[in-house]
């Protein structure tokens, strides 16, 4: 049972980072399944659009407050205008290779701006212990994190479970581990109410196209090359997007202070494979293809691997099923159906998202992978 749904209106949910991919997936589950104000506070990176959110559809229970987590005065004017029962925190820096191209935005942003929150959130809650005791009893702060802190389990049968060692690889990973290490300290010392979810790879609609889904079906659908890293063995468990929004909105309201839960989609699969069955489902919904493409997978290019590119992640995810009832709604198959169609219908969308900050990206990142090719070869 979800515990907005039988809350009194009124109770006020704060969601950081929410015009991004899980975020806004998040604000529209709370504003489908949930009675509960709602307020977005996002910087509108790169990757954030308002677009998104879809906000129209809330009936007035809605507010986006444009704001950069590490700003505490705008944090605390926040938490102080909109008294929030439950934080969510989502914002963050959250592309591996950006985090190996220039380490600094992710080192400011999740691991200066979970402090700047942390600190903003707990001079709030010791405030209601005074003035509202049932309302500081309530309160929640729930840090959204990764199961890339664990690293990675190549050549085991393993999984990552709640209590497997840190072990993160990349500046990306490092900066979420660090980030969860400050949300414990924050708990354990200061009492504040805390709860940790780790999540596998997410897929599905409103993806920027940097991540590997959206940028294989995007560059296919142009006839442009499939760039894998690699020899494209590498493993992920992919969950589908509104999967995780629904555990999120689980762990938040139901699950216990102190705790962290892993989550994830039981969907092993190889990269190489993801971008076989993507071209595969291109072959059936887009059939007719760009000019001297025969078959999608004959786009497919191996390229310089990734520096420091983690082998297999893998969750266990029985803790967050058997205490809290989660489970996975979509298979792998039912997801990425749905995902390649929504790329195609939502050209719009795309158009939107893929500013010239992108192109730039795309063009430096994947023109220097096409020179490491060369070099290598
Ligand atoms: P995303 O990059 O799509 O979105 C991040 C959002 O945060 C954007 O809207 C951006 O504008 C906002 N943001 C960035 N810096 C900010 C700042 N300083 N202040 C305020 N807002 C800021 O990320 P995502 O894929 O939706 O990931 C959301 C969270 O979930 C992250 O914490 C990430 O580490 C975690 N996570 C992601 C995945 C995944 O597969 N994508 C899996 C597990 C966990
Ligand atoms: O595991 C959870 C993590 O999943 C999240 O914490 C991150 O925010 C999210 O970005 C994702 O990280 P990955 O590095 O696994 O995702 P990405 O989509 O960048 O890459 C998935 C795999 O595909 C990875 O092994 C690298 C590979 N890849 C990626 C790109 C962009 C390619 O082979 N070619 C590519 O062009």
């Amino acid at each position: 049972m979800n515990g907005f749904r039988s809350g009194v209106k009124g109770q006020l949910v704060l969601v950081t980072g929410g015009a991004g991919f899980i975020g806004s997936a998040v604000v529209r589950e709370l504003g489908k399944s949930t009675r509960a104000d709602i307020v977005n506070v996002d910087k509108l990176t790169y990757a954030g659009n308002h677009d998104s959110v879809g906000a129209e559809a809330f009936d007035g229970r809605y507010t986006f407050v444009r704001a950069d987590i590490c700003d505490a005065v705008a944090m605390q004017e926040v938490f102080e205008a909109y008294r929030p029962d439950v934080v969510m925190h989502l914002a963050a820096e959250s592309h591996v290779d950006r985090s190996i191209a220039g380490p600094a935005a992710f080192i400011e942003t999740n691991i200066v701006g979970t402090y700047t929150l942390l600190e903003v959130a707990r001079t709030y809650w010791e405030g209601l212990g005074l003035s509202d005791p049932e309302k500081a009893n309530g309160f929640r702060f729930h840090h959204v994190s990764t199961d890339e802190v664990y690293g990675d389990l190549y050549g085991t049968d393993d999984l990552f479970r709640e209590a497997t060692p840190y072990a993160p690889s990349s500046p990306y990973s490092a900066s979420k581990a660090g980030s969860d290490h400050l949300v414990r300290a924050w708990q354990r010392t200061f009492g504040l109410p805390t709860l940790i979810s780790n999540c596998s790879n997410n897929y599905g609609p409103y993806q920027f196209p940097e991540k590997l889904i959206p940028l294989m079906i995007l560059n296919a659908r142009d006839g442009k090359p499939l760039p894998v890293y690699g020899n494209g063995q590498q493993v992920r468990d992919w969950l589908y997007v509104e999967d995780h929004a629904r555990a999120l909105i689980r762990v938040a309201t139901e699950g216990e202070v102190g705790e962290t839960y892993n989550i994830g989609g039981h969907n092993e699969v190889t990269n190489l494979e993801v971008v076989e069955r993507i071209c595969e489902l291109l072959e059936e919904l887009a059939p007719y293809k760009p000019e001297g493409v025969n078959h999608y997978r004959d786009l497919i290019t191996f390229v310089a691997d990734r520096p420091g590119h983690d082998l297999r992640y893998a969750i266990d995810a029985s803790k967050i099923e058997r205490e809290l009832g989660w489970v996975p709604s979509e298979t792998f198959e039912t997801g990425l159906r749905k995902t390649v169609q929504w790329y195609l219908d939502n050209g719009d969308w795309v158009e939107g998202v893929t500013s010239g900050a992108y192109r730039d990206w795309v063009e430096k990142h994947y023109g220097e992978q096409a020179v490491d090719r060369a070099n290598d070869g």
